[in-house]
């Protein structure tokens, strides 16, 4: 398993622990480390057509994510500043890819299920959660295939150096909505969200 960089881990150690955030972190250890094992961003042979499969993949899931969140928030809009569609392009045009090449990719149809907020807390603790593996996974990217945030590495880091704000304040949030009553549905969300993901990554042909 990678090891969280020295100052993500502080930062994990700075908040407080919300027994739902144990609850999480306790329930979707496995699915972390079987996603982890599976997906070759670490892998030694990985090469840039490989990564920019999985580039391809990850837009596949999050565009309808990204569309299922934002109409289950309507009339209110999705945080803007949680917006990762927009890095997924960037990088996917830096990696070659037409503008026709990328609205004909596959999207996944098979999405976490999300009717309350409990859901939606799951589902975000799931692909916030990622961003922080991303800091790890984009110096291996950078060293290994030399891409960077400007030719196809934005995705992995896509809030650059608010990563850890932006972290905070979702758990923040999720230690707020902290309650025995809804914390089992956040952790099935969650739950279903690696499920679903790593089912995707599987039918895209992407994982090991
Ligand atoms: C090769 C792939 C991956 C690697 C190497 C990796 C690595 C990491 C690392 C180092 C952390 C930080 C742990 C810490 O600060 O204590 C982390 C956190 C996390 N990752 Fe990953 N990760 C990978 C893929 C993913 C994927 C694909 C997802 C979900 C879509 C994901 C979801 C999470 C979540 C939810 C957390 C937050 C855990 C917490 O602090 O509660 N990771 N990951």
């Amino acid at each position: 398993m990678v090891e969280a960089t020295p100052e993500l881990s502080s930062l994990n150690a700075c908040a407080s622990p919300a027994s739902v955030l144990q609850m999480l972190r306790t329930a979707t250890a496995v699915q972390h480390r079987a996603l982890e094992a599976r997906l070759p961003l670490i892998h030694p042979n990985l090469d840039r057509t490989g990564y920019a499969s999985i580039i391809q993949a990850y837009y596949g899931f999050h565009v309808p994510l990204q569309r299922h969140i934002a109409h289950f928030l309507t009339p209110r809009s999705p945080d803007p500043e949680r917006y990762k569609i927009a890095a997924l392009i960037k990088d996917l045009h830096a990696l070659g890819l037409s503008d026709a090449h990328i609205q004909a990719l596959p999207l996944c149809t098979a999405l976490p299920t999300l009717e309350t907020h409990a859901h939606l807390f799951g589902i975000m603790y799931v692909m916030e959660g990622a961003t922080l593996g991303g800091q790890v996974l984009r110096r291996i990217i950078a060293a290994k295939l030399g891409i960077d945030a400007q030719s196809g590495g934005e995705f992995l880091d896509v809030y650059g150096r608010e990563t850890g704000r932006l972290w905070k304040a979702f758990l923040k949030a999720l230690a707020e909505f902290d309650h025995p009553r809804h914390n089992d549905e956040v952790v099935d969300a969650a739950c279903a969200t690696f499920a679903c993901f790593e089912s995707w990554l599987d039918r895209s042909g992407v994982l090991l």
